[in-house]
């Protein structure tokens, strides 16, 4: 039976152009959604700019404009990324519009009436200089949980923790830096701590509506020490938001509204389609699916379905959870530019689905991040997609067109490809369905492979050159085009411009799921090949991520990360050791480690993450390296200590300098266990020193 869905990607701030991460939540969304349009499913597709929230008014204001025409501003950019990276929404709408006032007042009247509503004055922190009630993101402080210095004034990036900004130890206001004075003001609250709330949060988050690590988090929040606190949903004028019905000067906080414009992007484009909003939303069958990032958990498990819930309205039916995009092991950040443009990548002439592909392939259903390495992705998109994929076809249409008018002769299928290709649609659609696309990809390029020695192994270069071979000729093309439409079809999802342009090729209307083993006839006429997909040039990963655009060198961790990674050529092999993970006693051997002593260490002028440090390594004259462990040692505390470097990296010019190595040290990747630890070896070990 076919299902309806409802499909949104998380709504990003309309305070800038979109960034990689962005693009890899679309791609992700936009997969599993072109997936579920092939099996032939109903599937509304929709996203919105998250216009209100007081950091958009400051900018506006800053910008000299209006909140409204910043935000339209930036709405107007957002067309150029989506189709440039063939992102299929349905609708792309705002969240400052006159649906969304709609719902959102709707949704608070209802719970309002429920008595889920509590006002209380509180005590909020004001800056007495701007003169205005301090919003959480422009207060900082340390986080109450773990004691994170720097963290804002609603969630501690680090552990998670969601608070009151009053909670925060020593807060500064990051307008004005002054120290923010208490006022007090009557607030609204959403009485999350009421008993039918958690019971039904409880219920909610126990099926299988999320990833178990979601699960897992969400009753850590919903079963910890303090429980559930009422969530504090107003904030005073002036503010970029809607109004609060019956309460002058009062506004939803914008986390209240960003999460109903999903609802209300839907309904504008229901309006527009022809479609019944109330009544799509109120079938029990409509399944709807939200795809979020990793940093929006607490809202989306557990804010949002109780909002949905209370008001009576459908509740979600999935929170697909995925990890972060970093580049070359560096988490992005966007107050220095680093990661990757998504708009210089379509600029400088890469192929949007080679990202897609890429990202694809390294994707499952768990919430990891998602590392782009540069020669990773040349390796992966060169062999997999030229390599495998479309050099059946380079190899083999010419000669149909040439010698048989483009008609396809019947396919011919050995007993090994038939057992391999025929079952194969249902195992890949399992993979699409779960999002483990990396595991789809895996599948389709052995399918590929086992095409491709097909095709070496009956050489179609070779037979027409022979005079008699024709028909040998013509069956060998006919079954190679016939497995390259096969892995078309399974490729579609990700690749939907190649696809097309392979149907193109075929003579094929737009395949769907269902035409999956279905090969076509003898006598079939296709169109001439028409070049399909260049390769990669390494010179273009160069343009796109230029070496002194990676000044700032990844924190020491990302070196005992890379380093338990297999090596990049060897992670575009096949079934080998690489394949799961692991890497040869050789591969081991490549690095350099030595015990090297600290002679000097000093602080970068103008760095925001690097210690200098001047090591002895056993060599005559001692090695420099630029170290980003600012944030966890006082430079002076390091010199006399032994610890452990990589002395065959390649020197890397930086901004301040040559970096000729690295130290090692720990860090927990997921963040819950701050703080960066060097690796000093027991006594004794001497400079120079190999660690083996
Ligand atoms: N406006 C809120 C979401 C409101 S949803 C009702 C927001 N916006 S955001 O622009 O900061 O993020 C939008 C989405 O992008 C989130 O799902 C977030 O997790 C995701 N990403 C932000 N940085 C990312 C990466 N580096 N990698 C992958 N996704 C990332 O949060
Ligand atoms: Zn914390």
């Amino acid at each position: 039976m076919s299902r309806t869905l409802f499909v949104t990607t998380a709504l990003p701030y309309a305070n800038g152009p979109f960034h990689i991460g962005h693009i890899m939540e679309y791609i992700q969304a936009d997969i599993w959604v072109r997936f579920q349009r092939m099996r032939g499913n109903t599937v509304h597709f929709v996203g919105a700019d998250d216009a209100h929230g007081a950091p958009i008014m400051i900018a506006a204001e800053k910008a000299g404009k209006t909140p409204q025409e910043f935000v339209a501003e930036i709405a107007g950019g957002r067309k150029q990324y989506l189709d440039g990276f063939h992102i299929s929404f349905d609708n792309w709408h705002s969240t400052d519009s006159p649906e969304n006032t709609e719902l959102s007042q709707d949704i608070y009247r209802k719970l309002k009436a429920k008595g889920l509503i509590a006002t209380k004055t509180i005590e909020q922190f004001y800056d007495p200089v701007k003169g205005m009630f301090l919003p959480d993101r422009y207060i900082k402080g340390e986080c109450p949980v773990c004691h994170s210095q720097d963290q804002y004034g609603d969630a501690c990036e680090v552990c998670s923790s969601v608070y009151a900004p009053t909670e925060l130890i020593s807060p500064y206001s990051t307008l004005t830096g002054a120290a923010p004075v208490m006022k007090s003001s009557e607030h609204y609250f959403f009485k999350l701590s009421d008993p039918q709330c958690v019971d039904f949060l409880k219920s909610w988050t126990g099926g299988e509506r999320l990833q178990s690590q979601v699960a897992n988090k969400a009753r850590e929040w919903l079963e910890g020490d303090s429980g559930l606190a009422d969530w504090d949903i107003s904030r005073d004028e002036p503010y970029f938001g809607i109004p609060i019905p019956d309460a002058p000067g009062k506004y939803f906080y914008v986390w209240l509204d960003a999460p109903v414009g999903y609802l209300a992007s839907l309904k504008n484009y229901c309006a527009r389609a022809g479609i019944d909003f109330a009544a799509l939303l109120k079938d029990p069958e409509t399944e709807q699916i939200h795809f979020i990032g990793k940093d929006i958990i607490y809202f989306h498990t557990l804010f949002w379905p109780a909002m949905l819930k209370f008001a009576d309205y459908k509740v979600p039916d999935r929170v697909y959870v995925h990890g972060f995009m970093t580049v070359k092991s560096e988490k992005m950040s966007k107050s220095r530019g680093t990661g990757i443009s998504p708009l210089k990548y379509l600029a400088i002439g890469m192929n949007a689905e080679w990202l897609r592909y890429y990202i694809a392939a390294k994707l499952n259903s768990n919430v990891e991040d998602v590392d782009f390495i540069p020669d990773d992705f040349i390796a992966r998109v060169n062999s997999d997609l030229i390599g495998k994929y479309v050099n059946i076809a380079s190899r083999c249409a010419g000669f149909v067109t040439k010698k048989f008018g483009g008609k396809l002769d019947a396919p011919q299928f050995s007993p090994e490809i038939t057992a391999a290709y025929s079952g194969a649609a249902a195992e890949i659609a399992a993979f699409y369905e779960t999002r483990e696309y990396g595991k789809a990809a895996r599948k389709i390029m052995e399918l590929a492979d086992l095409a491709n020695q097909y095709v070496d192994a009956n050489k179609p270069w070779e037979l027409a050159k022979q005079a008699g071979q024709e028909a040998q000729l013509h069956a060998v093309c006919s079954t190679a085009l016939a497995l390259f439409r096969e892995l078309t079809l399974y490729l579609k999802p990700i690749l939907p411009h190649l696809a097309e342009q392979a149907e193109k090729l075929l003579n094929v209307a737009p395949m769907a799921w269902s035409d999956a083993w279905k090969p076509l006839a003898a006598g079939h006429q296709i169109n001439a090949y028409t070049h399909l997909m260049a390769r990669v040039d390494p010179k273009l990963l160069d343009t796109l991520l230029p070496p002194e655009e990676a000044a700032e060198p990844a924190p020491a961790k990302a070196v005992a990360k890379a380093a338990a990674k297999p090596a990049t050529k060897a992670e575009a092999k096949p079934a080998d050791a690489a394949g799961a993970g692991l890497i040869s006693i050789d591969d081991f051997a490549k690095v350099d480690l030595r015990i090297a002593r600290i002679v000097n260490a000093e602080h970068v002028e103008g760095a925001e993450k690097l210690i200098k440090i001047t090591l002895d390594v056993g060599e005559e004259k001692p090695r420099t390296v630029f170290a980003g462990i600012k944030s966890a040692y006082d430079p002076g505390t390091l010199i006399g200590k032994h610890t452990v470097m990589v002395a065959n990296l390649a020197p890397r010019k930086m901004k301040f300098g040559l970096s000729e190595g690295m130290i090692l040290a720990a860090s927990d990747p997921a963040g819950k266990h701050p703080g960066l630890f060097i690796l000093q070896p027991h006594q004794g070990a001497l400079p120079g020193m190999k660690v083996k």
